[in-house]
């Protein structure tokens, strides 16, 4: 038997989508110069065509949007979203960004899942295992924060989940890249996250996120960490020291990833699209 053949003992392999920082703006308005509606709408076209019925690639147990919804939070770009979003094939679960704001957000989607505290975080049953969805906005600041409240919530989801294999998602990165204005736009509350996270290391098998415009692979005190350039427009790769500024890049190529879920493996494929328009 090769790597290419099923194992008929093994579970068949379950598909996720990932999809990040869509910044979508109200109708008739860009970002950055960018159309990212139609950016979006690209991205969705590829997905129905590929995932949806008639399609010839598996259908996906769920899409995740890794957060940045909007431009700023405005109510009628979530309204815009929700339009958007329906076409796809599968549920999706949207997760917080900096740019987002939970009452807009909960205006529109009335159905969203939320912590007891009104937090946007979600413990997701699935077939790829026990997903926890994130919540890491501090409403009118770029950079993320993970309080006492939210991380009681993870720590009881985990607690009542017995040893069931877990994926997380969240808008932020838990870690530094060394991209200076990122970093400082990062995760205040890394090390508060690790605490709760450290006793069920053996578990955790991968951490997916948004925020910084770029394909990213890595690890997290050995936890995998993925992320992508995602639908927008992308941010430059800037390893000088700082000060810096976050520099947007002219990207035309939408993308998301197809995530591969099996038993004893993860993988994520990034699919790109031809550049569109402007
Ligand atoms: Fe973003």
């Amino acid at each position: 038997m090769t790597a290419a053949d099923p194992d008929p003992a093994m579970p068949p392999p379950v598909h996720l989508l990932h999809l990040t920082d869509l910044h979508l703006p109200p109708p008739g308005e860009t970002v950055h110069g960018a159309d990212t509606a139609s950016r979006l709408d690209a991205v969705l076209d590829d997905i129905l065509a590929r995932h949806g019925p008639g399609g010839e690639m598996p259908r996906p147990e769920f899409a995740v949007v890794t957060g940045d919804l909007t431009r700023d939070g405005e109510p009628a770009a979530y309204r815009r979203l929700r339009a958007a979003l329906a076409r796809l094939p599968c549920p999706a679960h949207l997760l917080m960004g900096n740019h987002d704001k939970r009452a807009a957000f909960r205006a529109t989607f009335p159905e969203a899942r939320m912590d007891a505290d009104g937090f946007v975080q979600q413990a997701v049953h699935a077939a790829a295992g026990l997903c926890l969805m994130l919540d890491t906005l501090e409403e009118g600041r770029p950079e993320g924060r993970l309080c006492a409240r939210r991380l009681a919530w993870l720590a009881a989801r985990l607690a009542e989940s017995g040893g069931a294999p877990v994926l997380l998602f969240m808008h932020h990165p838990p870690m530094p890249v060394g991209m200076a204005a990122m970093d400082q736009a990062g995760l205040m509350d890394a090390a508060a996250l690790w605490a709760v996270l450290a006793p069920h290391r053996g578990r955790i098998r991968h951490l997916f996120h948004g925020h910084l415009h770029r394909p990213i692979a890595g690890a997290w005190h050995g936890i995998p960490v993925f992320s992508l350039r995602g639908s927008a427009f992308d941010v430059a790769l800037d390893l000088a020291p700082p000060p810096r500024q976050v520099s947007v890049e002219a990207s035309k190529t939408p993308c998301y990833a197809v995530i591969r879920v099996t038993e004893d493996s993860i993988v994520a494929h990034t699919r790109a699209l031809l550049p569109t328009p402007c």
